[in-house]
């Protein structure tokens, strides 16, 4: 039967034919997607039989949607995948100027995505800076809609912000800004309920995935409250509600300063498991990380509510003009988060499947041409062509 995927006492009810909104995206989203839903749906059929099967269901965003709809965002596209609770989407162009707001940040803010998931590992033959990559096996969880992202900033010499340090110097007894008069000001909101529900992902997945440590990385030893107050809410949380696990030594928790978390997956990437970071370092970490196991072509992402259920599995690279149209691009990145989407819907051996085809590709010296380190290079339809075959 068709039906949408549903929540109910947290737990998703996939029935054997749901319905998942997929955005096509730009650039070279329209390259990536036809193939990608070739490799799912074989996949899907391998694994099933026949018994299970995704009904995909378009929805319109960015440069095409514009084109044809007049709307970078369209309401129907929000309501798709609120009502189907999962997406999967490829990068969207976001006009620069006329006031259009990022859409991907659109789309998180709207459906509360509290939750950037990035699992970052390593696959052999790909080109990475370290000497022993196959060590980075880290899944990051980066709180995804607090912290300097709240954007509330005022510019240097503007009225506002005259305002602001006014009522800083007057009310609040602050001596220790140290040019009032050219200072532009933000602020950070880090709050124990946002902190908690982040933390409490990560703790989550780190059991449900057999993985002990959790690490809380943060920068409390400076940003006492706010960065500090994330590292305090996560060991209370910890304490409250998995004590058995913690007794038991199936779950660790423990923390880091950040600038020696950047030093220490250079060093000792097996150190880590499980990740919780801040919005910001989270942002530097998961480029860092994605570096050292082969840069974003191949690094999945998602963005998750795991109370109401709402996800949307993405790329993590962007549209790639300058090789856009050209059948050249990398999907690996959108088919590992299809990947992290099966996983997330239960389907696990689809996803399992898939990912050892691309160990299987790449072990045999297919690749992409970002990856390749002679040509000539596959092409994305051969590539994935080819990833079929290894099914
Ligand atoms: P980009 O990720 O599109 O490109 C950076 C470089 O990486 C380029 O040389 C490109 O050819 C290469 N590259 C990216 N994806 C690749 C793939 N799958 N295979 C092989 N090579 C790949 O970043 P850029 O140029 O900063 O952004 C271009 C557009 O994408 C902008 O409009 C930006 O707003 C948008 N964007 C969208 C994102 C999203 O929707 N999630 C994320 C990042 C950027």
């Amino acid at each position: 039967m068709v039906d949408k995927i549903k929540i109910e006492n947290g737990c998703l009810v996939v029935t054997d034919n749901p319905i998942i909104t997929y955005i096509e995206g730009d650039g070279v989203g329209q390259d990536i997607w036809k193939n990608a839903k070739l490799v799912f749906d074989a996949a899907v059929e391998k694994v099933f039989n026949g018994r299970k099967r995704v009904s995909w269901e378009e929805a319109l965003a960015g440069k095409k949607s514009f084109d044809s709809m007049g709307s970078w965002l369209p309401e129907d596209t929000l309501t798709s995948i609120a009502d189907n609770l999962v997406a999967i989407k490829g990068p969207l162009e976001t006009p620069v100027g006329g006031g259009i707001r990022s859409l991907n940040v659109a789309l998180r803010q709207e459906l509360d995505l509290y939750a950037c998931v990035r699992p970052v590992r390593y696959f052999n033959g790909i080109e990475s800076p370290l000497k022993h990559p196959e060590q980075t096996d880290i899944t990051i969880f980066r709180e995804n809609t607090e912290d300097i992202y709240a954007g509330i900033e005022w510019e240097a010499g503007s009225d506002d912000v005259q305002k602001v340090i006014r009522f800083l110097q007057d009310e609040m007894g602050v001596s220790k800004i140290r040019f009032p008069e050219t200072s532009s000001i933000g602020i950070k909101p880090i709050s124990q309920e946002g902190s908690q529900r982040l933390i409490r992902s990560a703790i989550e997945y780190a059991l449900e995935n057999n993985l002990t440590k959790v690490t809380l990385v943060h920068k409390g030893n400076i940003q006492k409250f706010t960065e500090g107050g994330f590292r305090k809410w996560g060991y209370e949380l910890a304490k409250a509600e998995y004590a058995n696990e913690l007794e038991s030594g199936k779950l660790v928790i423990n923390d880091i300063i950040a600038d020696n978390f950047l030093q220490q997956i250079l060093l000792n990437p097996d150190k880590f498991d499980v990740v919780a970071l801040t919005n910001l370092n989270g942002d530097y970490a998961s480029d860092a990380l994605a570096a050292q196991v082969g840069g974003i072509g191949i690094s999945p992402g998602a963005n998750i509510n795991y109370i109401t259920g709402h996800a949307i599995f993405e790329a993590t690279h962007g549209t790639a003009p300058d090789i856009a149209g050209q059948d050249k691009a990398n999907p690996c990145s959108f088919l590992l988060s299809g990947c992290m989407m099966f996983d997330y819907i239960g389907w696990g051996e689809v996803a399992d499947l898939i990912r050892s085809a691309i160990g299987k590709t790449f072990s045999q010296g297919c690749f992409t041409a970002d990856l390749a380190k002679t040509t000539p290079y596959f092409t994305t339809s051969e590539f994935s062509k080819k990833l079929i075959e290894n099914l």
